[in-house]
């Protein structure tokens, strides 16, 4: 059997702020998503560039820079079974406000940028962002 495929989550800094670590850490445990490395870790904005490097120039990102370095983050990669997917359709939508109930987003906050959770987008992303974050992982 293949490995399971892994993926790159952030707890936002307005979610750990709020103290909603164990909160939605819960949900990726109770999904059946297993915990592959996790940090708590303050990052600077050239990080921030790399890691957001699709969003870099667009006119929200310095605003998006300013809220991703405001505070420490949890760094974590979760592994399981189509682990990208599973894990987007527990994050919900990226705008909180149109978030499904039931989701991290939908249920835990109403903003499009202070939305609590990352993940990657694609089995490609989270490669790189894997490798980003957490190299020999
Ligand atoms: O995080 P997700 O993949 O769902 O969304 P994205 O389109 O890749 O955008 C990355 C992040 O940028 C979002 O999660 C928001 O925090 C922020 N964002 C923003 O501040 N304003 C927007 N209009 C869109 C996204
Ligand atoms: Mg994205």
């Amino acid at each position: 059997m293949s490995d399971p495929q892994k993926t790159l989550v952030l707890i936002k800094p307005d979610a750990v702020r709020r103290g909603l670590i164990g909160e939605i850490l819960r949900r990726y445990e109770a999904k059946g998503l297993c915990i592959e490395a996790l940090e708590l870790r303050t990052v600077e904005g050239d990080f921030a560039d790399r890691h957001y490097a699709e969003h870099v120039g667009k006119g929200w990102y310095p605003e998006l820079r300013s809220f991703i370095t405001s505070g420490p983050l949890v760094a974590l990669v979760l592994s399981g079974e189509r682990a990208v997917e599973a894990v987007r359709a527990v994050n919900g939508a990226t705008d909180g406000v149109a978030a499904t109930p039931g989701s991290i987003r939908g249920d835990l906050c109403a903003s499009k940028q202070h939305n609590v959770v990352h993940a990657s987008d694609s089995p490609e992303s989270a490669t790189r962002e894997v490798a980003l974050w957490f190299p020999g992982v």
